[in-house]
């Protein structure tokens, strides 16, 4: 029997235009380029403009990852954003990407996991495939984090910034030897770990949009140990050893985690493509900004084996291998 595999055809990127320095954010709360740089790795990061929004971001790096892919809005069936950041709180900013690209058929729909909702999106999307319930899907991460950031909080506010990454994915026959396409992806949740990191309002709770707010040193402890065990569970699962992974594309968070990561998992640190200190924490954006960097510069090539992972607020996490 023939079986289906969910294959990455294209990915694309949006970036706002402008640019907030680490010296620019020392002019606003009590922080310097310095602090910046040593605890985290970030050196600067984009805001989106008044009119720029999750949704439309996010069709920007849809409209690349399609053209990459050599597909068009009517070929497409499903749409999957990944964000904490919508547009409202309803409809869905993936309906509203839908309808911006000129998609009419198959399902749309968020996925709400945080820093790790591209894992968790990309899984939906792939599950979908592997079950024949889509063809060709795009999986987009979007957020606009400078709208609920506590500007006025040096410890929150320097970390994020905003962005969209997407990538298309599209049904191919699995090769029996080394197949293309998403070999396997695990992903996890621990909700008793909620109030690390969390944003204090909602529509049901206080009305209001509310801020980010996080225990950063806890949240880095548990980054560490839960981005490691999935790594390790995913490569278990699919057979493959950490040793021949091509590319490590991580949730950029932090230089420190993913250099701890490294460390503890003893990868090759010239295997770990890095964005942080460009764009900063993009959440759900951060994974496909990355993949697009490396995919577009030509680091990631077909055949190559990369790993994907990322922890955010939940605590969720969770990791994805693709043979590109
Ligand atoms: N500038 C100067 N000083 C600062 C700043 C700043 N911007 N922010 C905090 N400090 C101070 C603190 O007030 C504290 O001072 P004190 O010792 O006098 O009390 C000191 O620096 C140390 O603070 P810590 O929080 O212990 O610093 P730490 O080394 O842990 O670094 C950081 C903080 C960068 C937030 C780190 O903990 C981190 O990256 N955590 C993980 C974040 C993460 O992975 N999040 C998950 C994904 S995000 C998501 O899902 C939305």
């Amino acid at each position: 029997m023939t079986e289906i595999i969910a294959r990455i055809a294209g990915t694309g990127a949006y970036l706002p235009a402008r640019v907030l320095t680490n010296d620019d954010l020392a002019r606003i709360v009590d922080t310097s380029d310095e602090w910046i740089r040593a605890r985290t790795g970030i050196r600067e990061r984009r805001i989106a403009a008044e009119d720029e929004t999750t949704a439309s971001m996010g069709a920007e790096a849809a409209r690349a990852a399609l053209a990459a892919a050599g597909l068009s809005p009517a070929d497409i069936d499903l749409v999957v954003v990944a964000t904490a950041t919508p547009d409202n709180t309803f409809p869905a900013t993936a309906a509203l990407i839908q309808n911006r690209l000129g998609v009419r058929a198959g399902a749309a729909y968020d996925v709400h996991a945080v820093c790790s909702g591209f894992l968790y999106a990309l899984t939906a999307a792939d599950n979908a495939i592997a079950r024949g319930q889509a063809r060709n899907a795009l999986v987009i991460g979007a957020e606009t984090f400078s709208r609920i950031l506590d500007w006025t909080d040096r410890s929150t506010c320097v970390l994020f910034g905003d962005g969209a990454g997407a990538v298309a994915l599209t049904a191919a026959v699995r090769e029996e030897a080394a197949p293309r396409g998403v070999l396997g992806s695990y992903l996890r949740a621990d909700g008793r770990y909620a109030d690390l990191l969390y944003v204090d309002g909602g529509p049901s709770t206080t009305k209001t949009v509310g801020h980010l707010r996080m225990q950063g040193n806890q949240v880095f402890r548990h980054a560490v140990t839960n981005i490691a065990e999935a790594i390790e569970k995913v490569c278990a699962d699919a057979g493959v050893a950490i040793a021949d992974i091509d590319w490590f594309v991580p949730h950029q968070a932090n230089q420190r985690i993913l250099e701890a990561v490294a460390r503890r998992l003893g990868l090759d640190e010239g295997r770990v493509v890095s964005t942080v200190a460009r764009h900063g924490n993009t959440s759900a954006a951060s994974v496909p900004l990355a993949l697009h960097e490396a995919v577009a510069d030509g680091r990631i090539k077909a055949g190559d084996l990369v790993l994907m992972e990322a922890m955010g607020g939940g605590l969720t996490w969770g990791a994805a291998l693709v043979r590109w």
